[in-house]
């Protein structure tokens, strides 16, 4: 299992460059990854609810409880010290330590209410488009502060 995660994440680093030199097993790359996992599955949430793509209960009850194991897991990854290459976060992160977790627990807290709500039947995209949107702020709130564009 982990041996075919971890090549098809070496293919895609090959094929497309994409990462750029960063160690796919470094923190940074790690966290890298959580990260675009999230932005995917956030994509596709929203999607469902805009239309983009038909809309499945049991699906977004899934990517939902999958956003939420995954918002706990990047900041684990951040390390002690702040890498000199490749990364976008800001020396923010590592000088306002406090604000940096207090968002992201904003966010845990977020996706834990999603996955409440898009537990509710019979499923009601009103119901479920303010608890997205909340995540969302989450994510691009942190970003604001702490993320280099
Ligand atoms: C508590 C702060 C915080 C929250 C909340 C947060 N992010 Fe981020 N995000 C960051 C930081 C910092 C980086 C830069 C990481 C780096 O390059 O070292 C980042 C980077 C990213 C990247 C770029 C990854 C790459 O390949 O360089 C994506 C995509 C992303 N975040 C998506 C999301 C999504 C989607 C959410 C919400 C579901 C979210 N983030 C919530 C702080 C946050």
């Amino acid at each position: 299992m982990m041996l075919k995660r971890l090549s098809v994440v070496l293919l895609a680093c090959l094929s497309l460059s994409a990462c750029g030199g960063v160690d796919p097993n470094s923190p940074l790359g790690q966290r890298k990854a959580i990260f675009k996992q999230m932005l995917k599955i956030g994509e596709d949430l929203g999607g469902m609810l805009r239309g983009r793509i038909p809309f499945d209960g049991p699906k977004f009850v899934d990517g939902a409880v999958r956003l939420d194991a995954l918002s706990r897991e990047p900041w684990k990854h951040f390390p002690q010290v702040r890498e000199e290459d490749h990364t976008s976060a800001k020396d923010d992160v590592w000088q306002k330590q406090a604000r940096f977790q207090e968002m992201a627990r904003t966010l845990e807290g977020a996706t834990g209410e999603l996955v409440i709500a898009s537990k509710v039947q019979p499923y009601k995209i009103s119901n479920l488009g303010p608890a997205v949107q909340k995540v969302e702020d989450a994510c691009s709130a942190c970003h604001k502060e702490f993320r280099d564009h």
